[in-house]
């Protein structure tokens, strides 16, 4: 089972990092402006925090970094779904764009929350048990995010506003399968043997984008052996082969024997390495009254300059037609 990277804020720089999300006064409805501002504060986060991101970069086989312990401000009640918007005006989401901003620009999607920057996750009745972010009563299977995209994001950012003890976040380095396969199955993971499904939420919007049902045919590892890329979706890659079907079910079991189990808790921010491991997430109770978990997604492109022929003009927004 991987370690997952952590640091926990002390309670002096929990007070500076307060001091600099005061500061962001712009409104994330002006997409660049607010992250440009939170990236000149990101300049003065705490130097412990600043050399833990640093770290994170440069370890070739880091999956995820977990920062505890960060200013929280008012929460306001569980929304139900993720259309009311309501997270992105709280402290922590000013707290979760300016560490954000150290990582890269954050980017927001055309087919995702009506093109937002921070997405509520928060249960909703109607994806109860969907395989969607807002679901609650099913597993939400092992995947990459937008594995079917290359604009797919490099990191996401969860933080969490309202915990729940059983709700688990599964993370899964991509380095842990090579490690653990026979050299000819490792080989046959980088070649070009499945195909994978568009997600459901980005072909409704579909208007003549050509989003098409399937892309492919797709290898499941890419890059080197020893700091492999992956791209996977438990739902949505299928094998074009019995072989290649055969191998996609093996990784998907080593996931569900060897992922690292995390219980978020309120005031912890969780970075995810998009392209280096995949994630998911345990079912667990809604009670739907304003009380349940409550989390802040938001995505991050490690360089913005390479996707920014892909943007509305104006805009953090990746347009349908790119996805
Ligand atoms: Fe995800």
């Amino acid at each position: 089972m991987a370690e997952v990277a952590a640091l926990v804020v002390t309670n002096i720089e929990q007070q500076q990092i307060l001091h600099l999300a005061t500061q962001l006064e712009v409104s994330p409805q002006k997409q660049q402006e607010y992250c440009t501002q939170a990236g000149l504060l990101a300049a003065d986060l705490p130097v412990r925090l600043r050399g833990r991101i640093e770290e994170f970069f440069s370890r070739s086989h880091g999956s995820a970094l977990i920062i505890s312990n960060l200013p929280m401000g008012t929460v306001p009640p569980t929304p139900q779904g993720n259309s009311t918007h309501v997270g992105q005006g709280t402290l922590l989401a000013r707290v979760q764009a300016i560490i954000n901003q150290r990582l890269g620009s954050m980017i927001a999607y055309e087919t995702q929350a009506s093109g937002q920057l921070f997405h509520d996750l928060a249960p909703s009745i109607d994806e109860g048990s969907l395989q969607t972010s807002v679901s609650y009563d099913v597993e939400l299977d092992g995947h990459t995010e937008q594995c079917f995209s290359p604009l797919r994001p490099d990191f996401l950012s969860l933080a969490c506003l309202r915990s729940d003890p059983s709700a688990h976040t599964y993370i899964f380095p991509a380095v842990e399968i090579t490690q653990c396969m026979s050299p000819d199955q490792r080989d046959r993971l980088f070649e070009p043997m499945w195909e994978t499904g568009v997600d459901t939420s980005f072909r409704m919007l579909d208007q003549g984008f050509g989003l098409t049902a399937t892309r492919g045919p797709i290898s499941l590892l890419q890059g080197d052996y020893n700091e492999p890329f992956i791209t996977i979706d438990e739902t949505l890659t299928k094998g074009l082969t019995v072989e290649s079907q055969d191998l996609l079910d093996l990784v998907i079991t080593l996931y569900r024997e060897r992922r690292t189990k995390i219980v978020l808790v309120a005031g912890d921010l969780l970075i995810l390495d998009n392209k280096r491991s995949m994630h998911g997430r345990s079912s667990y109770p809604a009670r739907l009254d304003g009380t349940d978990r409550f989390l802040l997604r938001t995505f991050i492109a490690q360089s913005g300059r390479a996707i920014e022929f892909a943007m509305r003009a104006d805009s953090c927004v990746i347009l349908a037609k790119y996805s």
